[in-house]
């Protein structure tokens, strides 16, 4: 104890008289014993030294020794944040200050995209967004389930709109005390709730970052409850679409689309560009058999999951529907993104735990809806100038077969922020769009497509060089027989043209209009 204790003040001393030398990895609890909460604006709750290869998160192990913290910052109402700081050692570190967002109902934190980065060297922070799981039921939200969160304002507010500005200005200064220099530079990326997280940055707290990478974002909240509410109720009883007919319709959109752009890969590089009507694939009667044609009544499911939900009082849209190529992914649509998200919202934050969510009114429920839970977790402004001003660059990127999310809404959000600011934002904010991409990953139905997208890296070579990012790298699709596959993204409205050469080389091609 004695010769421990010896120690650290010795390391200490060390420190106190050469103040640039940085702390070592190995140093992490007496690097975390020298900071005070006054000064960092949060406690340390723990802290430890992680030699390599000493942690494994999903099958990742770390490659360089690193200093991890948990930490715990307060926020209004007595409630606190939990997050935790992966610091890289010194001499493996890149300067640069990473937050990662949340999943869901987050109440996690996303350590898995932690531990990516911090081998990459960057310094890491993510939180659990500011309440325990065990106030969401571990993210598993369903009818009749009451979730403590969803009943304390400040908690919903801090899960998307403030919880990332609470604690990144404390792990940025935990990060700046241990290299004893600031970050170069601090990012911020998350996707599909962390994409909400990324667009409640840029509209209420622009100051903090340098870059924002936001996907598949679910920045309309509350109305992509609504579009699942909608494709739920769309698909009940003798509407229902089973996996055979979702797959017989989009084998058909392939065969009359897919090579439109030049090259038969199985996917539709454009489904603006694709004219496909899911009537053509209704059954001549008697014959009855999803596998080779649509009842009527399921091609009118399909034409409603196309269109979206309406306010029934004026016909007006309330959010996108979802697009051509997209069918196969749709399964979680026919109830089980709405038992997750929707009547949990509807339960907790608008009626009670006995609504039932099939009398929802399409008219009057939807303005409760926009006044008692959108005002506290949508961030949909156009107004982004205050991000624009900072010289923030933010990338957006949205696939094209999402199982969650109507991949035009970014497309339209994208045309609203270009209409406030009277033209093209490409200078800096740019939406990547994903054709045969899934929610935040792989698409079941397209193996070969790439599942890892380098949106980050796309960012930081545009924040750093000041050259707008023109291209997004995708590597890895989960069919490991197409292990090197890469593909080009390209800023929306361009698209990936082919030159020729390898398809599965993303160096084939080239964006344009
Ligand atoms: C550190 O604190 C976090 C948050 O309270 C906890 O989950 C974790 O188990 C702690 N780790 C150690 C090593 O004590
Ligand atoms: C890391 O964890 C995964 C399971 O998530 C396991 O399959 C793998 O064997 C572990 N690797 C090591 C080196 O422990
Ligand atoms: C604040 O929260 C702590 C820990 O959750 C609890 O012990 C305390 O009673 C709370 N105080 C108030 C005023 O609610
Ligand atoms: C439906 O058609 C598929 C493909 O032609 C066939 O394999 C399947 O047996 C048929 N199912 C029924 C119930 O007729
Ligand atoms: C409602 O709007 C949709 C799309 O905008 C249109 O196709 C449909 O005909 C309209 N329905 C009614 C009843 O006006
Ligand atoms: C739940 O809401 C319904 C309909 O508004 C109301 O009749 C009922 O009394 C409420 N139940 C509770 C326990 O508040
Ligand atoms: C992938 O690329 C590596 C290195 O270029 C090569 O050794 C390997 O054979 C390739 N694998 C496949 C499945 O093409």
């Amino acid at each position: 104890m004695k010769v421990i204790l010896v120690i650290s003040l010795l390391a200490f001393a060390v420190h106190a008289l050469n103040n640039n030398t940085p702390w070592q990895a190995d140093e992490c609890s007496e690097f975390a014993t020298s900071l005070s909460t006054s000064d960092i604006g949060g406690s340390i709750l723990n802290s430890s030294h992680i030699p390599v290869k000493a942690v494994n998160i999903s099958g990742t192990l770390n490659i360089f020794p690193l200093c991890r913290l948990f930490g715990k910052v307060p926020y209004p109402k007595n409630n606190s944040i939990i997050f935790e700081l992966w610091l890289p050692a010194a001499d493996k570190y890149n300067g640069r200050f990473l937050v990662i967002g949340n999943g869901g109902m987050a109440g996690t934190i996303d350590e898995g995209n932690v531990i990516l980065n911090v081998n990459k060297g960057y310094a890491v922070a993510g939180s659990n967004a500011g309440h325990l799981a065990s106030l969401n039921n571990a993210g598993n939200g369903a009818p009749g389930v009451y979730l403590p969160y969803m009943h304390d304002q400040e908690q919903v507010k801090a899960w998307i709109h403030n919880s990332i500005a609470y604690f990144t200005p404390v792990a940025r200064k935990i990060t700046a005390k241990f290299y004893r220099i600031p970050p170069r530079r601090s990012y911020y990326e998350g996707c599909s709730t962390g994409g909400a997280q990324g667009f409640a940055l840029a509209q209420f707290h622009p100051h903090l970052f340098d870059g924002i990478a936001a996907g598949c974002p679910g920045n309309w909240y509350s109305h992509l409850a609504l579009s699942f509410l909608w494709n739920a109720q769309a698909t009940q009883g003798s509407n229902t679409l089973p996996q055979t007919a979702l797959d017989l319709i989009t084998q058909a959109v392939l065969a009359k689309c897919d090579t439109i752009d030049g090259v038969k890969d199985g996917v539709v590089e454009n489904p603006l560009l694709c004219s496909f009507d899911v009537s053509s694939l209704e059954c001549k009667a008697p014959v009855t058999n999803s596998s080779t044609c649509l009842t009527p009544a399921q091609v009118a499911t399909a034409q409603k999951i196309y269109t979206g939900p309406a306010d029934l009082r004026s016909n007006t849209s309330l959010y996108p529907g979802f697009s051509v190529g997209s069918e196969t992914e749709w399964a979680m649509q026919e109830g089980a993104l709405a038992n997750a998200f929707s009547i949990p919202i509807l339960q907790n934050m608008v009626f009670n735990l006995t609504f039932d969510p099939s009398a929802f009114n399409w008219g009057t429920d939807i303005d409760a809806l926009n006044e008692k839970v959108g005002t506290f977790i949508d961030e949909i402004s156009p107004d982004l100038s205050a991000l624009k001003a900072t010289g923030a660059k933010m990338l957006v990127f949205q696939s094209w077969t999402d199982p969650f999310n109507a991949a035009m809404w970014p497309i339209q959000h994208l045309r609203q922020i270009e209409d406030f600011f009277g033209g093209d934002v490409g200078d800096w904010f740019r939406l990547f769009m994903i054709p045969g991409g899934g929610h935040c990953g792989a698409a079941a139905g397209y193996p070969q497509v790439p599942a890892t997208w380098h949106a980050l890296d796309a960012l930081v070579q545009w924040v750093e060089t000041g050259r707008p990012a023109t291209e997004m790298l995708g590597t890895d699709p989960s069919d490991k027989s197409l292990l090197n596959k890469t593909s080009k993204f390209c800023p929306w409205p361009q698209t990936a043209k082919f030159k020729g050469g390898d398809p599965n080389n993303w160096y084939s091609f080239e964006c344009g209009e």
